[in-house]
């Protein structure tokens, strides 16, 4: 019998591109998502690519009910857990919604898997969690630091409680996925990043740029101790990190207790290498100016990624060129994106 994932958070960017991967693999997938961040229309997308459609259901993951029901309807093997909401800014202005969503939806979600015998969990962390590293490239094994807003401490608080969580009930087999920086589009031009309103992450805005939606690119200072002076990230191939969430749920059937698993690719950009690299790919200019430093922004950070590699058999496949090939396919072809 083909094993059913339930995916919170599945109609979302990465959520929605790993859920692919999963029916691609030959899973069940049960979507759990209150559409607050995203369109029911990637699900549709979903099934223009691989001819198969998982079950939705329109809910919350703070709803004990909509849980339970969904557990009693459907022969759970594993849950990926990627619903809740990721705007920095956003969680400094309203903190209690993102610990309420993040953490307390977190909550919701493990005690549902109790009263249902259901232990294997896939977690959605953030390289966020390291705060600004000691070196680099950073490892599993580094202290986390301390976040800088709200949105990194819900990510930190919900790591720590499924920690303690798995150290009360050996029943547990949970993976901690500490992301880089997610970027691209499914390699179709039909699936992708779609934020609301004006975007805060480089690469959508850049994209946004390029199709002339946004005028200019601010690069948030040039005074860092990087080889340009602008901010370094391991950015990584949405692909790539779906493929790495099947290689989790793999790994997780093996073994009990929380394993921590960087999904990077072990390189690091800086933003003028990144608009660079994107002006190859969409054959235009990106206008740009260098303003100050954003509050709260590291210099560097990229992963080391040996752990996911010796553990997990898994490595990040996709360059730079792929990246930004992609994302151009997907921002040129849907220039508002799900929303039409
Ligand atoms: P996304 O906003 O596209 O997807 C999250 C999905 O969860 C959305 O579809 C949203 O509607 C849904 N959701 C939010 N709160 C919910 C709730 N209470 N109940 C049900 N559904 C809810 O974001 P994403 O980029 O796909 O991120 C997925 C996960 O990965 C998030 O937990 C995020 O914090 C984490 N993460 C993302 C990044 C990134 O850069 N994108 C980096 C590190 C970690
Ligand atoms: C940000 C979040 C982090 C979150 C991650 C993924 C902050 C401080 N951190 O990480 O918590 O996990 O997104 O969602 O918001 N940049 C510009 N101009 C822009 C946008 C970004 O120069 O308009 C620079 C930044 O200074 C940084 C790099 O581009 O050096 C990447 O920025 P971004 O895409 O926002 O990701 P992070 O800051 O790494």
């Amino acid at each position: 019998m083909q094993k059913k994932i339930l995916v919170t958070g599945g109609s979302g960017y990465i959520g929605s591109h790993t859920t692919l991967a999963l029916l691609e693999a030959g899973f069940d997938v049960v979507v759990l998502d209150n559409l607050c961040n995203s369109s029911i229309e990637s699900l549709n997308r979903i099934e223009n690519i691989c001819g198969k459609k998982p079950d939705f259901i329109e809910g919350d993951v703070r709803d004990e009910q909509t849980l339970d029901k969904i557990f009693a309807t459907n022969e759970i093997d594993s849950v990926l857990h990627f619903a809740g909401l990721k705007a920095v800014g956003e969680s400094v202005n309203n903190p209690l919604t993102y610990y309420s969503n993040n953490v307390v939806g977190s909550l919701t979600l493990c005690k549902a898997m109790v009263r249902a015998n259901v232990f294997k969990l896939v977690f959605s962390s953030s390289a966020t969690v390291y705060g600004d590293p000691i070196e680099m490239p950073v490892r599993e094994d580094f202290p986390t630091g301390t976040p800088t807003n709200p949105y990194g401490r819900s990510k930190l608080i919900a790591e720590e409680i499924l920690q303690d969580l798995a150290k009360s009930d050996s029943r547990w087999s949970i993976a901690l996925l500490r992301y880089f920086n997610p970027v691209g589009a499914h390699e179709s031009g039909t699936m992708g990043e779609d934020p609301n309103g004006i975007p805060s992450n480089l690469v959508p805005y850049i994209s946004q740029v390029a199709i002339e939606q946004l005028s200019k690119l601010s690069v948030y200072g040039r005074d860092y101790p990087t080889p340009d002076g602008t901010g370094v990230r391991d950015y990584i191939h949405v692909q790539d990190l779906a493929e790495g969430h099947l290689s989790a749920l793999n790994a997780i059937d093996e073994k009990t207790g929380v394993n921590i698993w960087n999904l990077g690719t072990g390189v690091g950009y800086s933003v003028l290498e990144m608009i660079q690299a994107f002006e190859v790919a969409c054959g235009r200019s990106i206008p740009y100016q260098v303003v100050d430093r954003r509050t709260g922004d590291i210099a560097e950070c990229w992963a080391a990624p040996k752990k996911a590699a010796e553990e997990l058999g898994w490595t990040a496949k996709r360059d730079l060129s792929d990246m930004m090939a992609d994302t151009w396919r997907w921002q040129k072809r849907n220039p508002t994106g799900y929303k039409s």
